[in-house]
């Protein structure tokens, strides 16, 4: 919208600088001279005890001799109540009776027909504010007391009270030559199906107005009085004044407050608001009775960077408020943020000031934290990862969370911190998943264990599968293979690329695997082995694992021999790729690459289903597994038959 010529400084020679100022400072009587238009206080705009704060009330301008704050009454209202240019113009030109430019015809109409609307809730207003002081409502008075709202407070916050009365709102307004249409538009009354007359929508409550970004009446809140009321909370109907999803109870004063620095307070309900902002938290906002929608979601964000979020400590609001991180994750933007202040078991803001003043909340405050942590805590908290598919489940659920941002750094950020939190959970091999601890509280030296190295680069994957996190079934099938190897060594070259890759965790193990291939050729490659590694071999050799295992057990059966070690081969292989599958998964978690990821690791469970089934459900022409151990058909059906007759521990073929 655009402002005719000569409107801006019609409304500064029409409003009086000092009357505008004089309502955000107390002037300085001694040091003023307002025969003259000399006015001075101390800065509204910064901390201070002497008056440097000068309005030249003829020129219409101000000036701080202390921050060097100046400018003129639409800067001094943007400023000072922290709205937009456009906003202070407006509400300069209403205190003023200048009539806004409208956009349009229609949209004139439409404003003069919110305005009428508004006048009619202001009228609504007043006269619940009169019931409150009536001897009807000696009841709603003590319950006011005795939620700290004494009279002073409920001025503060213009409360009042609807009486149980039918038509109580309704004959007042009418009286007043209001038409019953408006009053029934305005979402006050409402009428019957029968299509008798309107009848008051709030009864036997205690009224808390809601006010628009410029302070106008738009609406009502009730709390019942009685508790077996239907609803503790009725909230007047969208209207075209009122719309839920885009106004905040609060909305204005917090944003002034906000604007001096107080940090910005989302919380769940009137009370909240008004304990929170009378013990000082005077930035603090609520919704209207719905969760907090997109819409007010960037009306918080034009308010402040980043507003906290109030969470009742009970689990089940707790859940139902953490919904509000899948609406703000792709709405992210550089320097936007939010964070949650989590409140003690049971609480709500209002609760904890009562029960231990504001420094307790104070202290929630301080502890907020940043909305990556509670998007981990609500995908963790209350699980158990203890298997790889769950794990695995995690990080699915986790990357969706991560494409949702859409901003690319942001979402590189968050990738790192979920990466960082998903090591300190699952970094310790064999830890237990220990349950979120609030910083602060619980064991002294932070929540979590230190981080463990794990190798981040692909490179260094073999090493980090040859390190201690390798699990023992794994070291002991190294164990067979090599046994195998050393009583057949007529094996060695058939098996060689196999050997030549494989990773060796066990101790020794890498010495052995190298003996075993630079002796391939010998005539006694098993004497050559002991000659040169009597201790190594010795220690291969007794372990009961592999003196009881199948190659080993039919020593003289070469056939067996290489079929089981094929078999040892491919189990292992498929064991190692589906571990790495998924310790990748979680390395590149952050870069939320794709969705191949959850398809590799169902593939890596399939590979290892398969390998423990045995390659005899193989319908193809041959079998090869990734370390190139091939087997064809009619070798399979062979082996098939010496297979079925070994004893070889193997999960039932028919899952
Ligand atoms: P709560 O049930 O947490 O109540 O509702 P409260 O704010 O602590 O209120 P007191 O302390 O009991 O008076 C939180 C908000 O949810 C909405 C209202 O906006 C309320 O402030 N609400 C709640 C409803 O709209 N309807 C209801 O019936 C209950
Ligand atoms: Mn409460």
């Amino acid at each position: 919208m655009s402002l005719p010529p000569g409107f801006l400084d019609e409304l500064r020679t029409r409003v009086s600088l000092s009357q505008v100022v004089g309502r955000k400072v107390t002037w300085d009587m001694r040091k003023s001279n307002m025969a003259k238009g000399d006015w001075w206080a101390p800065c509204p705009f910064h901390q201070e005890k002497s008056a440097s704060f000068h309005v030249d009330d003829r020129k219409g301008f101000y000036y701080c001799f202390g921050c060097h704050a100046k400018g003129d009454a639409v800067t001094f209202i943007k400023e000072n109540d922290n709205v937009s240019f456009m906003e202070a113009v407006e509400i300069l030109a209403r205190e003023a009776g200048m009539q806004m430019p409208a956009r349009d015809p229609r949209a004139a109409e439409k404003a003069d027909r919110r305005t009428q609307l508004s006048q009619v809730m202001e009228e609504a207003v007043k006269w619940f504010r009169l019931q409150l002081k009536t001897t009807a409502a000696a009841e709603a008075r003590a319950y006011l007391e005795k939620r700290r709202l004494p009279p002073p407070a409920q001025d503060r916050w213009d409360i009042g009270f609807a009486p149980d009365q039918r038509q109580g709102l309704f004959q007042a307004l009418t009286q007043k030559g209001i038409a019953p249409d408006l009053i029934v538009d305005a979402g006050l009354c409402a009428r019957p199906d029968d299509g008798g007359a309107p009848y008051d929508r709030f009864r036997g409550r205690i009224i808390f107005p809601i006010r628009d970004a410029r302070g106008r009446a738009i609406s009502l809140g009730g709390r019942a009085m009685d508790p077996n009321a239907r609803a503790k909370y009725l909230n007047g109907p969208e209207t075209d004044l009122f719309d839920k999803g885009r106004n905040l109870y609060n909305q204005a004063p917090a944003r002034e407050a906000a604007g001096k620095g107080l940090p910005l307070i989302v919380a769940e309900g009137y009370m909240d608001v008004i304990a929170l902002s009378e013990a000082g938290f005077r930035a603090t906002v609520a919704p209207l009775g719905t969760a907090v929608t997109e819409d007010q979601l960037r009306l918080l964000w034009r308010i402040h960077d980043e507003p906290i979020i109030a969470l009742d400590g009970d689990t089940a609001g707790f859940r139902a408020a953490l919904r509000v991180i899948d609406l703000a994750l792709p709405l992210l933007e550089a320097g936007k943020g939010l964070r949650f202040a989590i409140l003690p078991q049971g609480m709500d803001p209002d609760d904890l000031i009562k029960a231990q003043g504001a420094p307790a909340m104070q202290k929630v405050l301080d502890a907020a934290q940043p909305m990556v942590n509670l998007l981990w805590r609500r995908e963790t908290e209350g699980k158990v990862f203890d298997s790889p598919e769950r794990k695995a489940a995690l990080d699915k659920v986790l990357r969706a969370a991560l494409k949702k941002i859409a901003d690319p750094s942001i979402r590189a950020h968050y990738g790192e911190d979920i990466k960082r939190l998903r090591l300190e959970l699952f970094g310790q091999n064999a830890q237990p998943f220990r349950p979120y601890v609030p910083r602060g509280q619980g064991r002294a030296g932070g929540r979590f264990a230190p981080l463990q190295p794990i190798a981040p680069m692909p490179s260094t994957r073999a090493s980090l599968l040859g390190s201690a996190t390798a699990p023992v079934e794994e070291r002991l099938r190294e164990a067979v293979i090599l046994a195998t190897l050393v009583i057949h060594p007529g094996l060695i070259r058939q098996f060689e690329s196999a050997l030549e890759t494989l990773d060796c965790t066990g101790e020794d193990h890498a010495l052995l695997r190298n003996l075993l291939l630079s002796h391939a050729d010998a005539s006694d490659p098993r004497a050559e082995i002991a000659a040169a590694a009597p201790a190594a071999l010795d220690l291969l050799l007794s372990h009961p694992h592999v003196r009881n295992a199948p190659a080993i057990l039919n020593i003289s059966d070469r056939e067996k021999a290489e079929f089981a070690l094929a078999q040892d081969f491919f189990i292992l292989q498929a064991e190692r790729g589906r571990r790495r599958e998924i310790e990748e998964a979680a390395l590149d978690i952050e870069g939320v690459v794709d969705e191949g990821l959850t398809w590799r690791i169902a593939k890596a469970n399939e590979a290892r289903a398969e390998a423990h089934r045995g390659p005899q459900d193989k319908t193809g022409e041959s079998v090869i597994s990734a370390n190139g151990v091939a087997l064809d058909k009619e070798e399979l059906e062979e082996a098939r038959k010496v297979f079925d007759s070994i004893r070889f521990d193997r999960p039932s073929r028919r899952h």
